[in-house]
Protein backbone atom coordinates (compact mmCIF):
# COMPACT_ATOMS: atom_id res chain seq x y z
CA UNK A 1 0.00 0.00 0.00
CA UNK A 2 2.85 2.01 1.10
CA UNK A 3 4.33 1.87 -2.65
CA UNK A 4 3.91 4.98 -5.10
CA UNK A 5 2.47 7.04 -2.00
CA UNK A 6 4.00 10.01 -1.08
CA UNK A 7 5.01 10.08 2.18
CA UNK A 8 7.32 12.66 4.18
CA UNK A 9 9.91 11.78 6.69
CA UNK A 10 11.44 13.73 9.24
CA UNK A 11 14.93 13.40 10.41
CA UNK A 12 16.13 11.66 7.36
CA UNK A 13 19.47 13.31 7.29
CA UNK A 14 20.53 12.15 10.52
CA UNK A 15 19.68 8.36 9.90
CA UNK A 16 22.40 6.43 9.04
CA UNK A 17 23.25 4.94 5.72
CA UNK A 18 21.71 2.08 5.66
CA UNK A 19 18.71 2.85 7.35
CA UNK A 20 18.30 5.95 4.99
CA UNK A 21 17.99 3.41 2.01
CA UNK A 22 15.92 0.90 3.88
CA UNK A 23 13.16 3.74 3.79
CA UNK A 24 14.05 4.33 0.37
CA UNK A 25 13.87 0.80 -1.23
CA UNK A 26 10.79 -0.07 0.87
CA UNK A 27 8.88 3.02 0.43
CA UNK A 28 10.13 3.48 -3.55
CA UNK A 29 10.62 0.36 -4.80
CA UNK A 30 8.28 -2.58 -5.69
CA UNK A 31 11.08 -5.34 -5.55
CA UNK A 32 12.70 -3.68 -2.75
CA UNK A 33 15.55 -6.07 -2.58
CA UNK A 34 16.86 -5.67 -6.01
CA UNK A 35 16.89 -2.05 -5.52
CA UNK A 36 19.04 -2.76 -2.59
CA UNK A 37 21.62 -4.70 -4.63
CA UNK A 38 21.69 -2.22 -7.39
CA UNK A 39 22.86 0.48 -4.84
CA UNK A 40 25.23 -1.48 -3.04
CA UNK A 41 26.59 -2.47 -6.47
CA UNK A 42 27.67 0.92 -7.04
CA UNK A 43 29.48 1.43 -3.65
CA UNK A 44 33.10 0.89 -3.76
CA UNK A 45 34.93 -2.04 -2.54
CA UNK A 46 37.87 0.30 -0.62
CA UNK A 47 35.63 1.59 2.38
CA UNK A 48 37.39 4.61 2.85
CA UNK A 49 36.93 6.12 -1.05
CA UNK A 50 33.52 4.69 -0.20
CA UNK A 51 33.31 7.32 2.93
CA UNK A 52 35.19 10.16 1.46
CA UNK A 53 32.05 10.36 -1.38
CA UNK A 54 29.77 9.76 1.27
CA UNK A 55 31.02 13.33 2.19
CA UNK A 56 31.21 15.08 -0.53
CA UNK A 57 27.49 15.75 -0.27
CA UNK A 58 24.42 14.66 2.21
CA UNK A 59 22.36 11.44 1.92
CA UNK A 60 24.56 9.64 0.00
CA UNK A 61 23.26 5.69 -1.16
CA UNK A 62 25.86 5.10 -4.07
CA UNK A 63 28.00 6.31 -6.37
CA UNK A 64 26.96 7.37 -10.03
CA UNK A 65 28.87 6.14 -12.39
CA UNK A 66 30.08 8.27 -15.78
CA UNK A 67 32.99 7.46 -17.95
CA UNK A 68 36.14 9.27 -17.59
CA UNK A 69 37.79 8.96 -21.12
CA UNK A 70 40.99 10.08 -22.72
CA UNK A 71 41.53 12.65 -25.59
CA UNK A 72 45.22 12.10 -26.81
CA UNK A 73 47.47 14.42 -29.50
CA UNK A 74 46.23 17.78 -28.08
CA UNK A 75 48.99 19.99 -29.41
CA UNK A 76 48.49 23.25 -27.62
CA UNK A 77 50.96 26.38 -27.87
CA UNK A 78 53.76 23.15 -28.81
CA UNK A 79 53.08 21.17 -25.82
CA UNK A 80 51.22 17.89 -26.08
CA UNK A 81 48.26 16.66 -24.00
CA UNK A 82 46.09 13.84 -23.17
CA UNK A 83 43.07 15.52 -22.07
CA UNK A 84 40.82 14.19 -19.76
CA UNK A 85 36.60 14.20 -20.29
CA UNK A 86 34.22 12.89 -18.11
CA UNK A 87 30.66 12.23 -20.28
CA UNK A 88 28.23 9.69 -20.92
CA UNK A 89 27.27 10.98 -25.00
CA UNK A 90 29.34 8.17 -26.88
CA UNK A 91 30.49 10.57 -29.81
CA UNK A 92 32.39 13.34 -27.74
CA UNK A 93 35.93 11.56 -26.63
CA UNK A 94 35.90 9.71 -30.38
CA UNK A 95 35.22 13.67 -32.05
CA UNK A 96 37.90 15.37 -29.86
CA UNK A 97 40.74 13.04 -30.43
CA UNK A 98 39.80 13.40 -34.11
CA UNK A 99 40.20 16.87 -34.13
CA UNK A 100 43.19 16.57 -31.70
CA UNK A 101 45.01 14.98 -34.72
CA UNK A 102 43.94 16.75 -37.36
CA UNK A 103 45.22 20.12 -36.07
CA UNK A 104 48.09 17.80 -34.66
CA UNK A 105 49.49 18.15 -38.05
CA UNK A 106 48.58 21.53 -38.70
CA UNK A 107 50.35 23.43 -35.57
CA UNK A 108 48.69 22.61 -32.69
CA UNK A 109 46.03 25.19 -30.79
CA UNK A 110 47.11 28.36 -29.95
CA UNK A 111 45.86 29.87 -27.07
CA UNK A 112 46.06 33.02 -24.57
CA UNK A 113 44.64 33.94 -21.21
CA UNK A 114 43.22 37.60 -21.70
CA UNK A 115 42.30 38.54 -18.10
CA UNK A 116 41.72 37.05 -15.27
CA UNK A 117 39.18 39.42 -12.67
CA UNK A 118 36.37 37.35 -10.81
CA UNK A 119 33.45 39.66 -9.30
CA UNK A 120 31.38 39.48 -6.02
CA UNK A 121 28.89 41.71 -4.85
CA UNK A 122 27.24 43.15 -1.53
CA UNK A 123 23.65 43.85 -3.03
CA UNK A 124 21.97 46.20 -0.08
CA UNK A 125 18.91 48.94 -0.22
CA UNK A 126 19.19 52.30 1.03
CA UNK A 127 16.49 54.85 0.79
CA UNK A 128 18.28 58.09 1.65
CA UNK A 129 20.45 60.69 0.29
CA UNK A 130 22.70 59.32 -2.29
CA UNK A 131 25.70 61.82 -1.90
CA UNK A 132 25.74 60.64 2.04
CA UNK A 133 26.01 57.00 0.86
CA UNK A 134 29.03 58.40 -1.29
CA UNK A 135 30.67 60.04 2.12
CA UNK A 136 29.37 56.92 3.96
CA UNK A 137 31.71 54.92 1.30
CA UNK A 138 34.45 56.97 1.07
CA UNK A 139 34.99 56.77 4.88
CA UNK A 140 34.57 53.36 5.29
CA UNK A 141 36.43 51.94 2.33
CA UNK A 142 39.95 51.63 3.97
CA UNK A 143 38.19 49.30 6.70
CA UNK A 144 36.18 47.33 4.10
CA UNK A 145 39.98 46.14 3.29
CA UNK A 146 41.49 46.05 6.83
CA UNK A 147 38.65 43.86 8.39
CA UNK A 148 39.00 41.42 5.61
CA UNK A 149 42.83 41.31 5.79
CA UNK A 150 42.81 37.87 8.01
CA UNK A 151 40.46 36.62 5.06
CA UNK A 152 43.07 37.88 2.48
CA UNK A 153 46.74 37.86 3.73
CA UNK A 154 47.39 34.50 2.04
CA UNK A 155 46.02 35.38 -1.00
CA UNK A 156 47.66 39.11 -1.17
CA UNK A 157 51.09 37.12 -0.07
CA UNK A 158 50.85 35.20 -3.51
CA UNK A 159 49.93 38.37 -5.37
CA UNK A 160 46.28 38.02 -5.71
CA UNK A 161 43.30 39.47 -3.25
CA UNK A 162 40.55 42.09 -3.85
CA UNK A 163 41.52 44.45 -6.66
CA UNK A 164 38.69 47.29 -6.28
CA UNK A 165 35.68 47.89 -4.04
CA UNK A 166 32.93 50.29 -6.32
CA UNK A 167 29.80 51.26 -4.64
CA UNK A 168 27.51 51.07 -7.57
CA UNK A 169 24.24 53.18 -7.92
CA UNK A 170 21.55 50.61 -9.31
CA UNK A 171 18.40 52.55 -8.63
CA UNK A 172 17.60 53.17 -12.06
CA UNK A 173 16.29 49.58 -12.15
CA UNK A 174 15.41 49.00 -8.71
CA UNK A 175 14.27 51.44 -6.13
CA UNK A 176 16.96 51.88 -3.65
CA UNK A 177 18.99 49.30 -5.24
CA UNK A 178 22.93 49.73 -4.36
CA UNK A 179 25.70 47.25 -4.58
CA UNK A 180 29.41 46.90 -3.50
CA UNK A 181 31.01 45.50 -6.69
CA UNK A 182 34.18 44.10 -5.74
CA UNK A 183 36.59 42.64 -7.99
CA UNK A 184 39.13 39.82 -7.15
CA UNK A 185 42.19 37.97 -8.38
CA UNK A 186 41.73 34.81 -6.83
CA UNK A 187 44.80 33.03 -8.94
CA UNK A 188 44.86 28.91 -8.88
CA UNK A 189 41.77 28.75 -6.65
CA UNK A 190 38.64 29.19 -8.27
CA UNK A 191 37.76 31.22 -5.64
CA UNK A 192 33.75 30.81 -4.74
CA UNK A 193 34.88 30.66 -0.74
CA UNK A 194 37.29 33.15 -0.48
CA UNK A 195 35.10 35.93 -2.28
CA UNK A 196 32.22 34.82 -0.48
CA UNK A 197 33.86 35.14 2.58
CA UNK A 198 35.56 38.98 2.07
CA UNK A 199 32.00 39.56 0.60
CA UNK A 200 29.66 38.72 3.98
CA UNK A 201 32.78 40.63 5.94
CA UNK A 202 31.87 43.98 3.82
CA UNK A 203 28.34 43.72 4.44
CA UNK A 204 29.02 43.16 8.40
CA UNK A 205 31.51 46.15 8.03
CA UNK A 206 28.86 48.15 5.78
CA UNK A 207 25.97 47.45 7.87
CA UNK A 208 28.04 48.18 11.75
CA UNK A 209 29.30 50.80 10.03
CA UNK A 210 26.34 52.58 8.89
CA UNK A 211 24.67 52.36 12.46
CA UNK A 212 27.29 55.32 13.50
CA UNK A 213 27.91 57.20 10.49
CA UNK A 214 27.32 61.26 11.67
CA UNK A 215 26.39 62.22 8.49
CA UNK A 216 23.79 59.41 8.08
CA UNK A 217 20.10 60.12 10.27
CA UNK A 218 18.28 57.79 12.17
CA UNK A 219 16.32 55.93 8.83
CA UNK A 220 19.90 56.50 6.58
CA UNK A 221 21.67 54.18 9.46
CA UNK A 222 19.61 51.06 8.90
CA UNK A 223 21.45 50.12 5.42
CA UNK A 224 19.61 46.73 4.72
CA UNK A 225 22.08 44.22 3.22
CA UNK A 226 20.07 41.69 1.27
CA UNK A 227 22.94 39.53 0.23
CA UNK A 228 26.22 38.97 -0.68
CA UNK A 229 27.60 36.16 -3.03
CA UNK A 230 29.92 36.09 -6.00
CA UNK A 231 28.72 36.48 -9.66
CA UNK A 232 28.76 33.43 -12.03
CA UNK A 233 29.57 36.14 -14.88
CA UNK A 234 33.05 36.31 -15.49
CA UNK A 235 33.57 38.05 -18.41
CA UNK A 236 36.97 39.49 -17.68
CA UNK A 237 37.64 36.21 -16.84
CA UNK A 238 38.38 35.29 -19.90
CA UNK A 239 40.99 32.99 -22.94
CA UNK A 240 41.12 32.82 -26.45
CA UNK A 241 41.51 29.53 -27.98
CA UNK A 242 42.66 29.51 -31.96
CA UNK A 243 43.71 27.28 -34.91
CA UNK A 244 44.87 28.08 -38.37
CA UNK A 245 46.41 26.41 -41.63
CA UNK A 246 46.84 27.40 -44.99
CA UNK A 247 43.21 27.02 -46.21
CA UNK A 248 44.25 24.06 -49.14
CA UNK A 249 46.11 22.46 -46.17
CA UNK A 250 42.18 22.16 -44.81
CA UNK A 251 41.81 19.31 -47.65
CA UNK A 252 41.89 15.51 -45.62
CA UNK A 253 40.01 13.55 -48.28
CA UNK A 254 39.05 13.77 -52.20
CA UNK A 255 35.73 14.53 -50.53
CA UNK A 256 35.75 18.19 -50.60
CA UNK A 257 38.42 20.98 -50.77
CA UNK A 258 40.28 22.84 -48.78
CA UNK A 259 38.52 25.92 -50.70
CA UNK A 260 34.97 24.37 -50.69
CA UNK A 261 35.46 23.42 -46.80
CA UNK A 262 36.52 26.77 -45.86
CA UNK A 263 33.81 28.18 -46.81
CA UNK A 264 30.95 25.64 -45.84
CA UNK A 265 32.43 26.44 -42.49
CA UNK A 266 32.68 29.98 -42.32
CA UNK A 267 29.00 29.81 -43.16
CA UNK A 268 28.19 27.35 -40.34
CA UNK A 269 29.42 29.49 -37.75
CA UNK A 270 28.25 32.69 -39.41
CA UNK A 271 24.28 31.24 -39.22
CA UNK A 272 25.44 30.58 -35.70
CA UNK A 273 26.12 34.15 -35.13
CA UNK A 274 22.90 35.50 -36.18
CA UNK A 275 20.33 32.48 -35.25
CA UNK A 276 19.69 31.98 -31.69
CA UNK A 277 18.13 28.65 -32.72
CA UNK A 278 21.23 27.20 -34.43
CA UNK A 279 23.67 29.06 -32.05
CA UNK A 280 22.57 27.09 -28.68
CA UNK A 281 22.87 23.81 -30.33
CA UNK A 282 26.06 25.32 -31.58
CA UNK A 283 27.61 26.10 -28.47
CA UNK A 284 25.76 23.06 -26.76
CA UNK A 285 28.45 21.04 -29.02
CA UNK A 286 31.17 23.56 -27.58
CA UNK A 287 30.05 22.65 -24.12
CA UNK A 288 30.07 18.69 -24.56
CA UNK A 289 33.87 19.47 -24.36
CA UNK A 290 34.01 22.34 -22.08
CA UNK A 291 31.92 20.78 -19.52
CA UNK A 292 33.82 17.31 -19.88
CA UNK A 293 37.07 18.40 -18.79
CA UNK A 294 35.79 20.85 -16.34
CA UNK A 295 34.00 17.53 -14.50
CA UNK A 296 37.34 15.71 -14.74
CA UNK A 297 39.02 18.22 -13.28
CA UNK A 298 36.86 18.38 -10.16
CA UNK A 299 35.27 22.03 -11.31
CA UNK A 300 31.91 23.53 -11.29
CA UNK A 301 30.28 22.84 -14.28
CA UNK A 302 26.72 24.39 -13.54
CA UNK A 303 29.26 27.90 -12.55
CA UNK A 304 30.96 27.53 -15.87
CA UNK A 305 27.52 26.99 -17.96
CA UNK A 306 25.85 29.88 -16.48
CA UNK A 307 28.54 32.24 -16.78
CA UNK A 308 29.34 30.65 -20.59
CA UNK A 309 25.83 31.20 -21.71
CA UNK A 310 25.78 35.02 -20.50
CA UNK A 311 28.72 36.03 -22.43
CA UNK A 312 27.16 34.35 -25.43
CA UNK A 313 24.41 36.25 -25.02
CA UNK A 314 26.14 39.85 -24.53
CA UNK A 315 25.38 41.80 -26.79
CA UNK A 316 21.07 41.51 -26.29
CA UNK A 317 21.46 38.46 -28.81
CA UNK A 318 22.40 34.60 -28.45
CA UNK A 319 24.76 34.07 -30.59
CA UNK A 320 27.76 31.66 -31.16
CA UNK A 321 31.29 31.59 -29.03
CA UNK A 322 33.24 30.60 -31.81
CA UNK A 323 34.41 32.34 -34.92
CA UNK A 324 35.90 31.50 -38.49
CA UNK A 325 37.44 33.34 -41.28
CA UNK A 326 40.20 33.01 -44.36
CA UNK A 327 42.32 36.15 -44.28
CA UNK A 328 45.06 35.93 -47.12
CA UNK A 329 44.51 32.05 -47.84
CA UNK A 330 44.82 31.38 -43.92
CA UNK A 331 41.91 29.80 -42.36
CA UNK A 332 41.45 31.04 -38.39
CA UNK A 333 39.22 29.26 -36.21
CA UNK A 334 39.06 30.76 -33.22
CA UNK A 335 36.81 30.93 -29.45
CA UNK A 336 37.14 33.50 -26.58
CA UNK A 337 35.47 31.97 -23.42
CA UNK A 338 34.90 32.77 -19.54
CA UNK A 339 35.93 30.47 -17.43
CA UNK A 340 36.79 30.56 -13.91
CA UNK A 341 38.22 27.37 -12.94
CA UNK A 342 40.95 26.48 -10.30
CA UNK A 343 43.77 23.53 -9.78
CA UNK A 344 43.45 24.29 -5.79
CA UNK A 345 40.84 23.95 -3.39
CA UNK A 346 37.72 22.20 -3.73
CA UNK A 347 37.85 18.79 -4.65
CA UNK A 348 41.47 19.06 -6.36
CA UNK A 349 43.04 17.83 -3.38
CA UNK A 350 40.12 15.01 -2.49
CA UNK A 351 38.91 13.05 -5.55
CA UNK A 352 41.20 10.57 -6.46
CA UNK A 353 40.42 10.73 -10.00
CA UNK A 354 40.34 14.58 -10.03
CA UNK A 355 43.93 14.17 -8.91
CA UNK A 356 44.80 11.70 -11.15
CA UNK A 357 42.83 14.14 -14.18
CA UNK A 358 45.19 17.05 -13.01
CA UNK A 359 48.25 15.12 -12.72
CA UNK A 360 47.52 13.88 -16.48
CA UNK A 361 47.01 17.71 -17.18
CA UNK A 362 50.91 18.17 -15.66
CA UNK A 363 49.48 19.83 -12.68
CA UNK A 364 48.24 22.76 -14.39
CA UNK A 365 47.67 26.34 -13.14
CA UNK A 366 44.47 27.58 -13.57
CA UNK A 367 45.41 29.86 -15.97
CA UNK A 368 46.96 26.70 -18.23
CA UNK A 369 43.36 25.05 -17.53
CA UNK A 370 41.35 27.55 -18.77
CA UNK A 371 43.81 27.31 -21.81
CA UNK A 372 43.21 23.50 -21.68
CA UNK A 373 39.51 23.48 -21.58
CA UNK A 374 38.82 26.48 -24.26
CA UNK A 375 40.71 24.00 -26.69
CA UNK A 376 38.56 21.15 -25.59
CA UNK A 377 35.34 23.40 -26.96
CA UNK A 378 37.22 24.76 -29.63
CA UNK A 379 38.04 21.33 -31.11
CA UNK A 380 34.72 20.00 -30.27
CA UNK A 381 32.71 22.58 -32.24
CA UNK A 382 35.25 21.97 -35.06
CA UNK A 383 34.73 18.31 -35.36
CA UNK A 384 30.67 18.95 -34.85
CA UNK A 385 30.79 21.91 -37.81
CA UNK A 386 33.24 19.33 -40.03
CA UNK A 387 30.84 16.25 -39.62
CA UNK A 388 28.02 18.73 -40.09
CA UNK A 389 28.72 20.18 -43.56
CA UNK A 390 29.91 17.56 -44.84
CA UNK A 391 28.77 14.41 -44.41
CA UNK A 392 26.32 14.81 -41.52
CA UNK A 393 26.46 13.97 -38.18
CA UNK A 394 24.35 10.89 -37.76
CA UNK A 395 26.97 8.63 -39.31
CA UNK A 396 29.96 9.42 -36.90
CA UNK A 397 27.13 9.39 -33.98
CA UNK A 398 25.23 6.09 -35.33
CA UNK A 399 28.96 4.47 -35.45
CA UNK A 400 29.32 4.94 -31.67
CA UNK A 401 26.01 4.76 -30.64
CA UNK A 402 26.18 1.18 -32.14
CA UNK A 403 28.41 -0.25 -29.61
CA UNK A 404 25.66 1.38 -26.63
CA UNK A 405 22.62 -0.74 -28.87
CA UNK A 406 24.83 -3.93 -28.93
CA UNK A 407 25.36 -3.70 -24.88
CA UNK A 408 22.04 -3.09 -24.32
CA UNK A 409 20.59 -6.05 -26.92
CA UNK A 410 23.40 -8.13 -24.39
CA UNK A 411 25.45 -8.81 -27.16
CA UNK A 412 28.88 -10.98 -26.45
CA UNK A 413 32.21 -9.88 -27.91
CA UNK A 414 32.00 -11.85 -31.56
CA UNK A 415 28.84 -10.66 -31.74
CA UNK A 416 29.67 -7.08 -31.49
CA UNK A 417 32.99 -7.68 -33.76
CA UNK A 418 30.52 -9.24 -36.58
CA UNK A 419 27.98 -6.23 -35.92
CA UNK A 420 30.81 -3.58 -35.75
CA UNK A 421 31.95 -5.09 -39.03
CA UNK A 422 28.11 -5.44 -40.86
CA UNK A 423 27.24 -1.98 -39.92
CA UNK A 424 30.06 -0.13 -41.54
CA UNK A 425 28.21 -0.36 -44.70
CA UNK A 426 24.64 -0.59 -43.24
CA UNK A 427 22.70 2.09 -41.31
CA UNK A 428 22.27 1.43 -37.54
CA UNK A 429 18.86 1.74 -35.68
CA UNK A 430 17.76 0.37 -32.88
CA UNK A 431 15.44 -2.38 -34.96
CA UNK A 432 18.18 -3.23 -37.85
CA UNK A 433 20.75 -4.12 -35.32
CA UNK A 434 18.42 -5.61 -32.90
CA UNK A 435 17.44 -7.61 -36.33
CA UNK A 436 20.61 -8.31 -37.20
CA UNK A 437 21.97 -9.54 -33.69
CA UNK A 438 18.43 -11.90 -34.07
CA UNK A 439 19.71 -13.04 -37.29
CA UNK A 440 23.14 -13.94 -36.58
CA UNK A 441 22.09 -16.12 -33.45
CA UNK A 442 19.16 -17.75 -35.56
CA UNK A 443 20.73 -18.24 -39.10
CA UNK A 444 24.23 -18.48 -40.77
CA UNK A 445 24.81 -15.28 -39.86
CA UNK A 446 24.07 -11.61 -41.41
CA UNK A 447 25.01 -11.17 -45.04
CA UNK A 448 25.09 -7.76 -47.40
C1 LIG B 1 25.46 17.10 -30.04
O1 LIG B 1 25.67 16.78 -28.69
C2 LIG B 1 26.18 18.38 -30.40
C3 LIG B 1 25.90 18.90 -31.82
O2 LIG B 1 24.50 19.05 -32.01
C4 LIG B 1 26.59 20.24 -31.90
C5 LIG B 1 26.28 21.04 -33.16
O3 LIG B 1 25.21 20.83 -33.76
O4 LIG B 1 27.13 21.86 -33.52
C6 LIG B 1 26.39 17.97 -32.87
Amino acid sequence: MALFMSKSISGFSKLSKAKKIDWIVTTYFSNSEEARTIIEQYWNTDAKIQQLHDEFIENTITNYYLPLGVAPNFLINDKLYTIPMVIEESSVVAAASKAAKFWLDRGGFKTKVLSTTKIGQVHFIYHGDVHKLRAFFKHIKPQLLSDTASITKNMADRGGGILDIELRDKTKDKKGYYQLHVSFETLNAMGANFINSCLEQFAKTLKDGAKSFELFSDEEKKIDIVMSILSNYVPDCLVRAEVSCKVEDLTESDLISGEAFAYKFIQAVSIAEVEPYRAVTHNKGIMNGIDAVVLATGNDFRAVEAGVHAYAARHGRYRSLTHAKVEDGIFHFWIEIPLALGTVGGLTKLHPLVKLALELLHHPSAKELMQIVAVAGLAQNFAALRSLTTTGIQKGHMKMHLLNILNQCGANEMEKQTLTEYFKSHTVSHRAVSEALHHLRSGPGVSG
